[in-house]
């Protein structure tokens, strides 16, 4: 590779974002209606000669064009007015560190594609599920594409210990009914387990044990939440971990977005009793900072993987791995599998847990103080003190809440002002503030709670009919 013209392209990259940012204006999103931005991307990709030319419009010509379209009409995750979803702006260091995985593009099934990155990857694992609270002399896992993949890594290996019932959270991911239904486990292989605002939004422990006592032990997986997506909730751990014990299920813990926590010394108690489970998804694509992807699948004890054992002969055959050529194949669905483990090992390095857990704590903080403003709103509801970091409330509407808060949020959107999330809880439509930028400040709080009631307040006037 020529490294003055990668360093040639990336500074034309670089510079295109700037210039299509700029050109996105100073909002978080797009300014535009999904069709004015499918038509604009049409008149730059494929017009006039289709998306494949015939002959090429040259590298600097295509990198420069579509970056410039690609960030003008993308959300930024930076933005601290870009709020919906669990999806972090990156640490540049992350960024840099994912470029260098592209460049050096090995892959993680075979030794001779990828030596070092089976190491690191096996390194990094070690540290997460040391840091998980599992023996790490004993655990195992893999990097995935997120937390949709772990869930059905744990499921499967869960279902392959012979655990073939599901029992979740109400307010579970759906990627467990997915999984289920992907693992050919059937409709009903899924109970969920209520989790109503009584009990804080987390599993109830006692309609667990009720519907436990029905199902034969050591055939059901209990799978836990830790930081749910609708309201960032934690089931309760410890509880649901004794009761996993006592009817020898498979604890299954999605801490695809609360597992963050364990970075930080104020919020990791909210995990206590995460060390007891036999999987465990985490994605530092979420609370970690990276570019996507960086999910993380841990199992207490790594001979679990054995489903997944595969020796293929042009990949890593038995005297291969006899010799010491490891591989790590059979730790994953996927066969060519990229390097992200590396962004991660950087970015731990980098930083330490302490740069990531003062990272949380500032989100943390942001949204304690998001419900306190919105608490004391006259025209505002808020639906429980924050957990982690997602902050739901609802725009008070006398009439029609659910149009009135779906269309604020559209509204928002379509003029690039805010980008906010939707939950439903209840069945009611509620507003979401996921807070995963660390740089945002009060002032920016402020500022998004404004936005939300600018664009209710000018719903509520659509929905007035006009005057005789
Ligand atoms: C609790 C939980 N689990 C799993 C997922 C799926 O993660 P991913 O989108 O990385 O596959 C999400 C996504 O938001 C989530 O909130």
């Amino acid at each position: 590779m020529d490294r003055d013209h990668l360093r040639e392209l990336v500074d034309t990259a670089l510079h295109a974002v700037e210039l299509g940012t700029k050109r996105r204006d100073s909002g978080p999103a797009p300014a535009v209606e999904p069709a004015e931005l499918a038509r604009r991307v049409r008149a730059v990709l494929a017009e006039p000669d289709g998306v494949l030319p015939a002959t090429g419009h040259g590298e600097i010509e295509a990198l420069a064009s579509l970056t410039e379209l690609f960030a003008t009409g993308s959300v930024d995750p930076a933005h601290p007015l870009a709020a919906a979803h669990l999806h972090c702006p990156p640490l540049p260091v992350a960024v840099a560190a994912d470029l260098v995985a592209g460049l050096l593009n090995q892959s993680l099934d075979s030794w001779d594609q990828g030596p070092a990155a089976i190491a690191i990857e096996r390194e990094v694992i070690r540290a997460l599920a040391e840091l998980a609270g599992l023996d790490p002399d004993r655990a195992g896992g893999v990097i995935t594409t997120g937390g949709t993949e772990s869930n059905l890594m744990g499921l499967l290996l869960a279902c392959e210990a012979g655990h073939r019932t599901i029992l979740c959270s109400e307010h579970a991911h759906f990627s467990i009914q997915r999984a289920a239904a992907l693992l050919g486990l059937g409709p009903d292989a899924v109970i969920a387990i209520r989790a109503g605002t009584d009990t804080g939004h987390r599993m109830d422990t006692r309609a667990l044990a009720a519907a436990l006592t029905g199902i034969e032990p050591g055939t059901a997986t209990v799978v836990a939440t830790a930081g749910t997506t609708g309201i960032g909730s934690i089931d309760p751990l410890p509880e649901m971990a004794a009761l996993a014990a006592e009817r020898r299920a498979w604890l299954h813990v999605d801490a695809a977005y609360g597992g963050g926590a364990l970075f930080s010394d104020r919020l990791a108690p909210l995990l206590a009793g995460l060390d007891r489970a036999d999987s465990i998804a985490l994605d530092l694509h979420k609370i970690g900072w990276q570019p996507v992807p960086a999910g993380v699948f841990l199992a207490a004890d790594e001979r679990r993987f054995a489903p997944l054992a595969l020796n293929a002969g042009y990949l890593n055959p038995v005297d291969d791995e006899a010799a010491g050529y490891d591989s790590l194949l059979g730790r994953s669905l996927r066969t060519t599998r990229r390097a992200d483990a590396f962004k991660i090992a950087v970015t731990l390095q980098a930083v330490g847990r302490a740069g990531l857990g003062d990272r949380l704590d500032r989100c943390h903080d942001l949204a304690r103080y998001a419900a306190g403003v919105i608490s004391v709103h006259p025209r505002l509801r808020l639906a429980a003190q924050p957990v982690l970091t997602t902050v739901v409330l609802q725009y008070a509407a006398a009439a029609d809440p659910d149009r009135i808060n779906a269309a604020l949020r559209r509204r928002l959107l379509r003029e690039g002002r805010a980008v906010v999330g939707r939950t439903e809880l209840g069945g009611a439509v509620w507003l979401k503030l996921t807070l995963l930028n660390p740089d945002a400040t009060e002032q920016d709080i402020d500022a998004l709670v404004t936005a939300v009631l600018a664009a209710g307040d000018a719903e509520v006037t659509v929905g007035v009919p006009p005057g005789p």
